[in-house]
């Protein structure tokens, strides 16, 4: 397979929340039956409240009795509610029913790249973030359940062989669903379910947990996949592959295909998983930052919500929107949001100038051009067509571009402030002659984009003022080398534009995302039969692909959660998503601070408590336990009453009411591993947190480090906490005070505690 290309084209998964019908999907629906898709949310399945179950068989006879091909969904193991076909007044009529939290349209579903841009394509060879010494190994089993929702698997891939694994969980609920390529026998003791939602009037190539994209199975070898010895992508960066979580078993759930994932489909799946028994749930999708629905009718914030009020860990993706603030989506308190970074490897496709000067490109291609400078180089400026303007040629915008003065030369165009993807440069230099290009751009940043063979690579526009100065010089020359990969590469990891930032639009008392992941150029399994068209001619799809995204990001953060969950089996979701946290380290491999694409040093916004670890978070010593009465609560200080408050939970006491001054500023209080306070119009904020002792040592003391941002003063009362045998869980209290009149930017610091062997680290923002 040496020398093989394979164009890889990468998904991130969006739901396009808001948006009104009109997709092929709802077009079929609307010549069966006018009536939308609504999704009818009525909280919790096992209300010890009768009179709320009676609802909601009420409810399902009141719509079947007027049309039974009406239901589309039934849920009623992890939550309560449906999916049916109704008309506005029905869904109005029926909002108003008691037992009914939320009816809201199913939302429109696609599948895209996050950008017009291609940089969601590469190759490369990944680290899986791993430790054998300190992770169980993959001849061992744990009996630990992740589910994944997504595209579906793979099931031949031998990240999904069973070998040395035990029997299947006796616990285990679930089923592998049949369809005209699957049956039971894809399923092992590895991958122990698999499950479809398909429309019922959809694509019958969509019946089937087979997985035609890819993205699944590369988010499922990523999160738990055993080892697989010498892989490569066609040869390039050869290696091993392994998921987090090699002993896990795995359950996938496919809601999405090529026309997206519908939210009534998602919901479904969080209620057979929940029902199924799964410990930890991974979400590569979301919402677009745009159309982010509030919680009552957002599925992924719902099945979530129902998934940890269960015990069940739920990470999800943080989105591909950045680098512009407000963008993190599946950002609810209950959700493990991730963030993507970097990892220690780069792809290196240089530029050789004249006189053998050589000039760093990023990029993934295999040139067949010689290692020396022999081509003539010319600049898209210098050759453009007579109807084009300068900029337009510069850039080498769409046919701007005169043949006679670019054929059989390699093409430098200046993409800086451009609105051109790579891509499409390419296109326009292929289609006058052209045999390879430079383009200057900083678009990508960290990610090295994939090209095939024909030879492109990116310079950034640092490296290029290099190229256009020499360009003026008589009878330029260049050629361009195919791809290196370069390792332990430095500055690692750092956090890419693309990754979505915060702060969090649903609230500023809580700090989103939470970690981040290797989301840059991971190598993981691939589904053979790619419903993708760019695989060259004559060549065999690869069975790894190297893909980028946040996608990528959160299965690291799952498979980490399901080690935990193994070694830990009595820790509640929260413990888990604490441990990660502040595990999280801050600097790179440089030993500085973690930095962004642009240089910048990182903040919270960027990548929460900073970038996982998998051996600190072995071992925390302390964890903020998150509980659902902090949940409920939160649903109390964004506003809703009580009566939906009880209907949405199914542990809530009976004495719980929401607290009287449910200001939102409470918030900050809810026993969150981060800190997020508000500052405006206050002079001091005092936020309580409590700490849960689970180090090996009963009889410890743990002292604090407070990193403080200048202009704010931050004391904590106690400063010392004393654990005994007697008392595992103790509070303290932060109180800030800015010495500043009024703060100018948000402020970043953190506190951390450590008893001298454990460090326990919450970063802390106030925004003004
Ligand atoms: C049970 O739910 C109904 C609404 O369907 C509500 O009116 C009633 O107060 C609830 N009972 C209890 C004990 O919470
Ligand atoms: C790895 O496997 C070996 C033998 O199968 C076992 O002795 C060892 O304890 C395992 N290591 C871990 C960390 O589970
Ligand atoms: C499953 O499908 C395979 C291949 O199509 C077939 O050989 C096998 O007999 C089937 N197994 C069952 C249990 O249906
Ligand atoms: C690794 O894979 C390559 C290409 O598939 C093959 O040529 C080589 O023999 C393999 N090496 C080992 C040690 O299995
Ligand atoms: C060009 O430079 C590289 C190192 O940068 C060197 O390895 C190579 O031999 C040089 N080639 C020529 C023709 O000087
Ligand atoms: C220049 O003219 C060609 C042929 O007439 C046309 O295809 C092209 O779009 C024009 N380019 C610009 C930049 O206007
Ligand atoms: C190259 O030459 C052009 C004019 O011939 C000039 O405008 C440009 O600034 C020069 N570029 C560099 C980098 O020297
Ligand atoms: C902080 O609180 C003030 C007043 O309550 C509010 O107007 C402002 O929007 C809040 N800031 C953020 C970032 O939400
Ligand atoms: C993959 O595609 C090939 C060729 O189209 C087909 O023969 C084969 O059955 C497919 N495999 C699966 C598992 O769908
Ligand atoms: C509710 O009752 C529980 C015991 O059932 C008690 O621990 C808790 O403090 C009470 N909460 C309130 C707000 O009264
Ligand atoms: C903050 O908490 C401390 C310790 O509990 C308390 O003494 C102080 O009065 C509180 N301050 C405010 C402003 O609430």
């Amino acid at each position: 397979m040496q020398g093989n290309t394979l164009l890889l084209h990468i998904f991130t998964l969006f739901l396009l929340l808001g948006a009104t019908s009109s997709s092929a999907k709802d077009g079929i629906n609307d010549r069966i039956n006018s009536k939308q898709v609504y999704i009818v949310y009525m909280g919790a399945a096992d209300s010890t409240n009768a009179s709320l179950r009676n609802d909601h068989a009420q409810l399902l006879n009141a719509v079947l009795r007027r049309n039974d091909k009406a239901l589309v969904r039934n849920y009623k193991h992890g939550f309560s509610g449906f999916a049916a076909r109704l008309s506005k007044e029905e869904a109005n009529s029926i909002a108003q029913k008691p037992g009914v939290v939320s009816v809201f349209p199913d939302p429109v579903l696609k599948l895209h790249t996050t950008r017009s841009w291609d940089f969601l394509k590469y190759q490369t060879h990944v680290k899986i973030d791993a430790n054998p010494k300190t992770l169980s190994n993959s001849s061992s089993s744990s009996d630990v359940v992740l589910g994944i929702l997504d595209t579906g698997i793979w099931p031949e891939a031998a990240s999904f062989s069973d070998d040395g694994m035990g029997p299947v969980p006796s616990r285990w609920k679930g089923t592998c669903m049949k369809s005209h390529d699957f049956n039971s026998s894809n399923c092992n003791r590895k991958l122990i379910g698999a499950r479809f939602y398909s429309d019922p009037n959809g694509d019958e190539g969509d019946s089937t947990p087979r997985d035609s994209i890819g993205h699944g199975t590369h988010v499922a070898s990523t999160a738990v996949g055993a080892a697989v010895t010498n892989v490569s992508y066609y040869g390039l960066a050869a290696g091993s592959a392994k998921g987090g979580s090699p002993e896990s078993r795995l359950a996938v759930y496919r809601v999405c295909s090529n026309f997206g994932c519908s939210g009534s489909a998602i919901l479904a799946a969080f209620d057979d998983a929940i029902n199924d028994g799964v410990d930890v749930l991974s979400l590569s999708l979301g919402a677009s930052p745009g159309f982010q629905p509030d919680l009552t009718t957002d599925p992924i914030a719902i099945g979530a919500f129902h998934a940890v009020e269960r015990g069940i860990v739920v990470a999800c993706s943080a989105g591909n929107s950045g680098p512009s603030s407000y963008t993190v989506v599946n950002d609810a308190p209950w959700i493990l949001t991730v963030a993507a970074s970097t990892i220690d490897r780069d792809f290196q496709s240089n530029v050789v100038l004249g006189g053998n000067k050589t000039i760093k490109g990023r990029a993934i291609n295999f040139s067949p051009l010689s290692n020396s400078a022999q081509y003539s180089l010319v600049f898209g400026e210098t050759s453009k067509a007579s109807n084009a303007s300068l900029a337009e040629a510069s850039q080498c915008q769409p046919d701007s571009l005169d043949g006679n003065k670019v054929k059989g030369k390699i093409v430098l165009c200046d993409g800086r402030n451009d609105e051109y993807s790579t891509s499409e440069i390419i296109d326009t230099v292929k289609a006058v002659g052209g045999i390879g290009l430079v383009h200057i751009t900083d678009e990508y940043g960290a990610i090295a984009s994939y090209y095939g063979d024909f030879p492109v690579t990116v310079t950034s526009s640092k490296d290029g003022a290099t190229i256009l100065q020499y360009i003026n010089s008589s009878n330029p020359v260049a050629t361009i080398l195919p791809t290196t990969t370069v390792v332990d590469y430095k500055p690692a990891p750092l956090v890419p534009d693309f990754s979505s930032r915060g702060p969090s639009t649903l609230s500023s008392n809580i700090l989103k995302p939470d970690i981040a992941a290797p989301g840059v150029n991971i190598l993981a399994a691939w589904t053979e039969n790619s419903s993708d068209d760019d695989v060259p001619k004559g060549r065999k799809p690869s069975l790894y692909n190297i893909i980028s995204g946040t996608s990528m990001a959160c299965p690291h953060v799952s498979g980490l959660a399901s080690s935990l969950k193994t070694r830990n089996p009595t820790w509640s979701a929260s413990a888990i998503k604490s441990a990660i946290m502040t595990s999280a380290i801050q600097s790179d491999n440089m030993k500085t601070p973690i930095t962004t694409d642009s240089g910048s040093v990182a903040t919270p916004y960027d990548y929460g408590a900073g970038e996982m670890t998998t051996s600190e978070s072995l071992q925390p010593g302390l964890v903020y336990e998150t509980n659902t009465i902090d949940y409920l609560n939160f649903l109390c200080y964004i506003g809703l009453d009580i009566t939906k408050v009880k209907v949405i939970s199914r542990t809530v006491p009976d004495n719980f009411s929401c607290p009287k001054d449910s200001s939102s500023d409470l918030i900050s209080n809810i026993n969150y591993p981060s800190i997020a306070v508000n500052f405006t119009g206050k002079a001091t904020v005092n936020v309580s947190r409590t700490v849960t002792n689970v180090g090996e040592e009963d009889e410890t003391v743990y002292s604090p480090v407070v990193e403080a941002p200048s202009g704010v003063k931050v004391t904590l009362t106690p400063n010392k906490l004393q654990f005994t045998k007697s008392s595992k869980k103790l509070s303290y209290q932060v109180i800030f005070s800015p010495t500043l009149t009024s703060l100018k930017e948000d402020l970043f610091g953190s506190i951390t505690w450590s008893n001298g062997k454990y460090m326990v680290r919450s970063p802390f923002v106030l925004t003004k």
